[in-house]
């Protein structure tokens, strides 16, 4: 991968985490689907917000407010152009958890009803399955699931078959699984959804931080995803939504910032964004994303896609040297995004993660928040490791050294 300074080993020291150490080891880090570690130039930018420019935002008229106010709508805009959406239709939230919830309750509310379908697929995160499920049974609508095949991957035909009974309202489907990896047709998606007359949403949280990501092109009703796993700090997720969805909706919280005006008995709403933003915002948190997406944005996004997809290649080859190991999801590296779920017969994922971890290798175990999916595969967890910009070869490595001596600690 280039960067602007050249090399792999700057990439990595721009992560202060990696000058840790575990017991005299380094740390190796393959957790990034469930967070990704922060570039020094994000730890540095929320503090030089909280530091120097501190100051709620879009109500003071004073030369610090609008120091803050520049910040905060300096970084709607760079988030929303790293991801090719539009800033006035980029909405903060806390997470890609609650972006999907403030289209459940202010879109979903008005919009079904009984004999309509929510359509969503068998590889979904909770976070994209539960406020569905709650939307569904409070409106007497049906939720429904689009299979996913033994390879992990899901079928065009099956969506056409969905949305041809004609009660599908919103299909709402991952970018990314965060189990099997897949890399799903996102835009053939949308169009079917679309010339279906229905809404489409899409989980974006582990597709964002790791490939190119044009939600313009894409052509989603709705795109969410989550900063903390796309270099950023917690507490701060986008929603991107198409425009005149957005100006028909409902708020989803009320108070604050998007109040228009207030009366004794009602209230009118502000303009989009604010209208979706209740309260005082993360303003700290956006301005660390916008950090991340800058960063991201001089590695680039082609590059990080293509040194991820070869460590993912790396990660199968390696990892198929393992004794009874199963990989789940796609068998190519570019059907995938970067990570790799796996069981190995005789030992428990969590035994698998706690052999790792006495290695310093950092993987993580359980049904990862995707408990339909782990019943579809028959299992119920797997390990996962994960890669991000600042892994390498030899972090596999280490991860593989740890099976193959777990294996042996447990007589396999
Ligand atoms: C695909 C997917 N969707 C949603 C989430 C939830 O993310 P957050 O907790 O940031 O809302 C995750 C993260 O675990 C995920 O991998």
């Amino acid at each position: 991968m280039r960067t602007p300074s050249g090399g792999r080993a700057r990439v990595r020291s721009d992560f202060p985490i990696f000058a840790r150490e575990f017991d005299g080891r380094p740390l190796v880090y393959l957790d990034s689907a469930a967070t990704s570690q922060k570039p020094a130039v994000v730890i540095e930018a929320v503090a030089d917000h909280l530091r120097n420019h501190n100051a709620n935002v879009h109500r003071g008229v004073y030369a610090l407010a609008q120091e803050a106010d520049a910040a905060y709508d300096g970084a709607r805009r760079a988030v929303a152009g790293f991801a090719g959406a539009q800033t006035d239709t980029t909405i903060f939230t806390k997470n890609v958890t609650e972006a999907i919830n403030l289209v459940a309750y202010a879109w979903g509310r008005a919009n079904l009803g009984p004999g309509d379908a929510v359509l969503i697929t068998q590889a979904e995160h909770h976070a994209n399955i539960v406020p569905w499920q709650v939307l569904c049974r409070e409106r007497g609508a049906a939720l429904r699931y689009l299979e996913v095949d033994e390879n992990g991957e899901l079928s065009l035909a099956a969506l056409d078959a969905e949305l041809a009974r004609g009660d599908v309202r919103l299909v709402a489907f991952t970018h990314v699984s965060n189990v099997l990896g897949t890399i799903n047709p996102v835009a053939e998606m949308t169009a079917r959804v679309r010339a279906a007359g229905a809404v489409s949403l899409i989980d974006g949280a582990q597709a964002v931080p790791h490939m190119a990501v044009d939600v313009g092109a894409i052509g989603a009703d709705f795109y969410a995803w989550t900063g903390h796993k796309a270099l950023g700090p917690t507490g701060v997720g986008v929603l991107h939504g198409r425009r005149e969805i957005l100006e028909a909706m409902e708020p989803f919280l009320t108070g604050g910032d998007m109040i228009a005006s207030v009366d004794f008995q009602s209230a009118t709403w502000n303009e989009l964004p604010a209208k979706f933003e209740a309260g005082t915002p993360m303003v700290a948190e956006a301005v660390g994303l916008r950090a991340a997406v800058d960063y991201l944005g001089r590695l680039g996004m082609d590059q990080v896609r293509a040194h991820e997809r070869a460590l993912t290649a790396y990660m199968l080859e390696r990892l198929a040297q393992v004794p009874g190991l199963r990989v789940v999801g796609p068998a190519e590296a570019d059907a995938r995004g970067g990570l790799v779920s796996f069981t190995i017969d005789g030992m428990h994922p969590h035994d698998i993660a706690e052999l790792a971890n006495r290695a310093g290798v950092c993987i993580r175990a359980g049904h990862h928040c995707a408990q339909p999916l782990m019943r579809c595969l028959g299992v119920n967890a797997t390990a996962r490791a994960s890669v991000g910009v600042y892994n390498e070869p030899a972090d596999i490595d280490a991860l593989v050294d740890a099976l193959v001596r777990g294996r042996e600690i447990f007589g396999l």
